[in-house]
């Protein structure tokens, strides 16, 4: 019997958690912004955007969506992060990745200038690096997420020795540190990306499958087993052909309802974990 997860419900406890955490801080510290830099019209991006701001809301969270057109330059983002980083209303900075392709040699240079104490979603080099090397207190909000799914289908933090996990994209918001986090709780992790051929043959024998690829449809029936846990991170499609799959694991996430209300409410208790220390 599978059980289908909702991220939706999940959610809704996690963020009854994180209002709780939020209502005992310091009135100055509950006054600071979680600011979310959206550059360009990426449909995806924007609902993303529009439900954080609605979850943050809920929560009491002072939520500043910047949205800019996808015709700024380099130097106006630059300028953009320095003044937030001076800005003391301001106690977490993030951007949607990924900025509009014209940014791409440089995008990760742009998010490097976010203070350090501001990086609400681990998105700097200097962060990236301390949650390669399982020093850094918190996750980037889709990895935190996986892994309380992960908790919920029984194979949390504590229950992954010798798991055998694979997880398909690289990427270093999603694919890379969580592999890190993995493979730091003793998993046997295996990272998979356009290259690797056939994917079936990774797939087919694992325990844990998180695809993180954008790539809808990439797993189909015939690409899992029975007892499987299948995250699917894909958005605004799932990775995952729900349908054929489903029927044939034992935990499965949705898409939509599945990881992206869970990451909505994991990226405000990052910014409770970076606030609180200015309390
Ligand atoms: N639900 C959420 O909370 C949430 C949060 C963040 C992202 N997302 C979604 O997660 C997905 C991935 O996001 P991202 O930012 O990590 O994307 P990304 O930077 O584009 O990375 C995609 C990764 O998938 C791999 N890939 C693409 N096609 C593949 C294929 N056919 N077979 C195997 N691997 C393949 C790529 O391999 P190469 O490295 O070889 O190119 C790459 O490593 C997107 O759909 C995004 O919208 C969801």
């Amino acid at each position: 019997m599978v059980t289908v997860f909702s991220g939706k419900d999940f959610a809704k406890k996690l963020e009854q958690k994180v209002a709780q955490d939020f209502s005992v801080l310091p009135l100055e510290v509950k006054k600071l912004a979680l600011v979310d830099i959206l550059v360009g019209n990426d449909r995806a991006a924007q609902i993303y955007l529009d439900l954080k701001g609605l979850a943050a809301r809920r929560v009491g969270i002072n939520f500043w969506p910047v949205r800019l057109p996808g015709t700024v330059g380099k130097n106006d983002l630059l300028s953009l992060v320095e003044e937030l980083n001076r800005n003391q209303g301001v106690g977490g900075i993030m951007f949607q990745l990924s900025l509009p392709k014209k940014f791409k040699a440089v995008q990760q240079g742009i998010v490097d200038k976010i203070a350090f104490g501001k990086d609400v979603d681990c998105l700097t080099s200097r962060r990236l690096a301390q949650v390669m090397l399982g020093k850094s207190s918190f996750l980037p909000a889709t990895a935190e997420a996986v892994m309380a799914i992960l908790e919920q289908a029984g194979a949390g933090k504590n229950r992954l020795l010798r798991k055998k996990v694979v997880v398909i994209g690289r990427s270093d918001i999603v694919g890379r540190p969580l592999a890190a986090f993995l493979k730091k709780h003793g998993a046997l992790v295996t990272v998979c990306h356009r290259q690797t051929k056939p994917l079936s043959d990774y797939t087919q024998s694992a325990e844990i499958i998180i695809s993180a690829t954008g790539q809808p449809n990439l797993i189909r029936g015939g690409m899992v087993s029975s007892g499987q846990i299948i995250i699917d991170v894909g958005s605004p499609e799932g990775d995952v052909d729900f349908l054929e799959v489903k029927d044939r694991v034992s935990f499965i996430t949705p898409v939509p309802g599945g990881v992206g209300p869970v990451t909505v409410a994991c990226l405000l208790a990052n910014f409770i974990r970076l606030v609180k220390r200015l309390g």
